[in-house]
């Protein structure tokens, strides 16, 4: 029963891992990246904005996909939001103006507050985006995902929704501008803000799209044995199922297996105690235990034996 399964499934393109803080998503996200890797072409990513993967992997890793040293195959990268946002702007800037500008109702000052203001959630959609685009780039047969801890992580998904409704608004302004042009001149030509208005819709609906789609992607909850962490790992798959996102496996990381002195079997005790209410509670999922180490799990040599406790 112990194992993570179906990862290698060649339809599944984007595998994430998500959970409180603390409870090893990077962990498991570089272990099933190093087992993925051995037969496909993988690539790691982090959109906690506390990007760790480096620090995982012992090597730096930065905003551009690099390989990871001495394991071939597999590659990584750490999205920055903010990066991506500064780039959505300088590509969209004069997009985003002609459709303020052709507004009855503002003028140029509301055009400039509107456009420094900045959207909640853009900067974190057009990371998203970028995923989106690698995935669409196809350059590698997996791709994992090492998501910031719950919050983060369900807000982010709420974005879409968000970006869609925001959209609306540009839409409605350029329908009153197109109703104005065809009433005047007869007729409309579209410019450069219908295109934007229309590659942002299909950008939401790929993000969308992608997300509820159980053969291309799956969301792996890392939890550990503690009543915080179930708690949490409760909201979080609700809040997975509610958007439609296939919650199929959880991992529970840090289960201590001494027994040889009375502060481990205590400890252990109170870990039973969770384990058992976890396996209650999400039944239908198939669950991986993964032991508490002595030592932290970092570098290549000791994730390379995390894997081996993943799968
Ligand atoms: N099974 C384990 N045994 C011991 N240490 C672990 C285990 N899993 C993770 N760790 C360590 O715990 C810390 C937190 O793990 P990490 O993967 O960074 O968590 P997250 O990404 O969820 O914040 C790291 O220092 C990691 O090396
Ligand atoms: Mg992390």
């Amino acid at each position: 029963m112990n194992g993570l399964t179906g990862l290698t499934d060649s339809s599944l393109k984007l595998i994430l891992f998500g959970g409180k803080g603390g409870v090893g998503k990077t962990t498991c996200s570089v272990g099933t990246g190093l087992y993925l890797s051995e037969g496909l072409k993988t690539l790691l990513i982090s959109t906690d904005p506390a990007h760790s993967l480096g620090d995982s992997l012992g090597q730096e890793i930065g905003d551009t996909v690099r390989q990871v040293k001495d394991i071939t195959n597999l590659s990584a990268l750490e999205i920055s939001a903010e990066k991506a946002l500064s780039k959505f702007k300088v590509v969209y800037e004069s997009q985003i103006m002609k459709i303020l500008g052709t507004s009855t109702y503002l003028d140029d000052e509301d055009i400039d507050s509107i456009f420094s203001l900045s959207i909640p959630g853009i900067d974190e959609v057009m990371g998203f985006k970028a995923i989106i685009d690698l995935i669409n780039d196809a350059k590698f047969d997996k791709y994992i995902v090492d998501t910031a801890p719950t919050g983060h992580t369900l807000r982010l998904l709420t974005l879409p929704g968000l970006l869609d409704q925001w959209i609306k608004v540009m839409a409605k302004m350029r329908w009153k501008y197109r109703y104005t042009v065809e009433t005047f001149a007869g007729e409309y030509n579209p410019d450069e803000g219908d295109d934007f208005i229309l590659e942002m819709k299909k950008t939401v609906k790929r993000i969308e799209e992608l997300l509820r789609d159980e053969k291309r992607c799956e969301f792996v909850v890392v939890t550990i044995p503690e009543e915080m962490a179930v708690l949490e790992t409760e909201r979080l798959i609700n809040n997975l199922t509610k958007y439609g996102i296939a919650v199929k496996q959880l991992v529970i990381n840090n289960v201590l297996e001494w027994n040889e002195c009375d502060f481990c079997r205590e400890r252990r005790k109170v870990q039973e105690k969770y384990i058992n209410q976890i396996k209650k509670k999400f039944g239908n999922l198939q669950i991986t235990n993964i032991p508490l180490q002595a030592q932290e799990v970092k570098g290549i040599t000791a994730l390379n034996n995390f894997k081996k406790l993943l799968f």
